[in-house]
C-alpha cells in the first residue's frame, strides 16, 4: 500500500477531472451505481497504481467504462446477442465480459475485457471528456462495502487519488449486473440491478454461475473476484427472515424495523434497500455498532442482488 500523500483534486468539473486523467492520474467519479476509482485503459502504469491505492489482489481485473456502444464495440468482440442485451439496459447498471478486441488495454493479464457504459450524467460528461476506456473498480478498499455517497469518498480518498470528481449521486447503490459474453452460452457473474428475469426474456439461455458450477464442476471461479469477501463492513453481518428477535443494540435494515433498535434503517422497496445498504454498513462502522441485522428482501425485482450482497458481507 502507497503511503505516499498526493495533493487531491477536489472540482464539479469533468472536464479538469478528464485532463487529470490523461496526465496519467487517478480519478474518482459517481457512476450510477457506486463511485469507481478510475485510470486510463492504456496507462498501465496508473492502473496499477489503482491496486496500490485499493490494497486490491492483483489478479481482479478491473471494469473498462465508456461513454457509448461503438466506443465498447472498439474494445470487445460484442455478439448480436449482447449487443441486444446493451441496447436495452445501457446505458445503465450492466456490464459485459468479452474476448478482448484492442490489445493495448489494461485487462490484468487475460484474454477478455469488462465493459460498461454507465449512465450517471457526471460519469457520461466525463467519460467524453477522456474518450478512451477508463478502468475503475468500485471505490472502495479492497474487501469493504463499495461508497455511494461523496462525503465517504472524501473521507477515504482525500490525500490517495489525484481528483476527486462531485456531481450527480449514485441512485442505486449496488454495483452492476456481470454477464460473461466470452463464451456460449452466457453465464450471469454477479445479480445487479437489471434483474436476471428481465435479462431471461431477451436471453433466454442465460445461465446461471450455480448451473455452471453443478453442470461442469468447475472449480476455479468463472470471476476473479468472485473468490474475494466483498462488501463487507467490520461488524457482523446476519441475515434474517424477520427482524422480531433482533436484541436492541444490533443494528437494523428492513421493511420492519424495531423503534428501540440502537440504529435502524427502514426501507419500502427493494429498490431503497439497495439505495441504502451499503452507507448502512458504513454507518454501522463508524458507530462502533458489533451486529446488522438485515431482514429478507420481498420477491421480485433485486431480491437476488441484494441477497447477494448481505451473503457475501455476512461470509467470514
Ligand atoms: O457498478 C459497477 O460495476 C462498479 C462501477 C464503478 O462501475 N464497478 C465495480 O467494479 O463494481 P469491481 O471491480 O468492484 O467489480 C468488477 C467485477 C469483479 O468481480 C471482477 O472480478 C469482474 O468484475 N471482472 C472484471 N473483468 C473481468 C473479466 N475479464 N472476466 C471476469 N470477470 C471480470
Ligand atoms: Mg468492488
Amino acid at each position: 500500500m502507497s503511503e505516499n500523500k498526493v495533493d487531491t483534486l477536489i472540482t464539479s468539473s469533468p472536464f479538469e477531472a478528464a485532463k487529470i486523467l490523461l496526465e496519467g492520474g487517478i480519478v474518482v467519479f459517481p457512476t450510477e451505481t457506486v463511485y469507481g476509482i478510475g485510470a486510463s485503459a492504456f496507462d498501465f502504469k496508473a492502473c496499477k497504481k489503482i491496486y496500490e491505492v485499493k490494497n486490491r489482489p492483483s489478479d481482479n481485473p478491473l471494469i473498462l467504462h465508456v461513454e457509448n456502444l461503438s466506443s465498447l464495440k472498439a474494445c470487445g468482440n460484442v455478439s448480436e446477442k449482447a449487443e441486444l442485451v446493451f441496447q436495452n439496459f445501457s446505458p445503465g447498471p450492466i456490464t459485459g465480459i468479452f474476448t478482448k478486441r484492442n490489445q493495448d488495454l489494461f485487462t490484468a493479464g487475460l484474454n477478455t475485457v469488462a465493459l460498461r457504459i454507465p449512465s450517471n450524467s457526471t460519469a457520461q460528461f466525463f467519460l467524453s471528456f477522456c474518450d478512451v476506456p477508463v478502468a475503475a473498480p468500485s471505490a472502495n478498499l479492497s474487501g469493504k462495502p463499495s461508497l455511494t455517497k461523496i462525503e465517504y469518498i472524501l473521507e477515504e480518498f482525500s490525500g490517495k487519488v489525484d481528483c476527486i470528481l462531485k456531481g450527480e449521486e449514485p441512485k442505486i447503490g449496488i454495483e452492476s449486473t456481470v454477464i460473461d459474453f466470452s463464451s456460449e452460452p452466457p453465464v450471469l457473474l454477479r445479480p445487479g440491478f437489471v434483474d436476471r428475469n428481465d435479462l431471461l426474456t431477451i436471453l433466454p439461455d442465460l445461465q446461471g454461475l450455480e448451473t455452471l458450477a453443478e453442470s461442469s464442476k468447475i472449480e476455479a471461479p468463472r470471476s476473479p473476484g468472485l473468490k474475494y469477501r466483498h462488501y463487507a463492513p467490520i461488524c457482523k453481518v446476519v441475515l434474517k427472515n424477520s427482524l422480531k428477535n433482533a436484541p436492541n443494540d444490533a443494528a437494523q435494515i428492513g421493511f420492519h424495523t424495531n423503534s428501540d433498535s440502537v440504529f435502524a434503517m427502514s426501507v419500502s422497496s427493494n429498490e431503497e434497500y439497495m439505495r441504502s445498504l451499503y452507507a448502512f454498513f458504513v454507518e454501522c462502522d463508524r458507530k462502533g455498532i458489533k451486529e446488522a441485522w438485515c431482514e429478507i428482501p420481498k420477491d421480485g425485482n433485486g431480491k437476488e442482488a441484494l441477497i447477494n450482497r448481505i451473503s457475501k458481507a455476512a461470509s467470514k
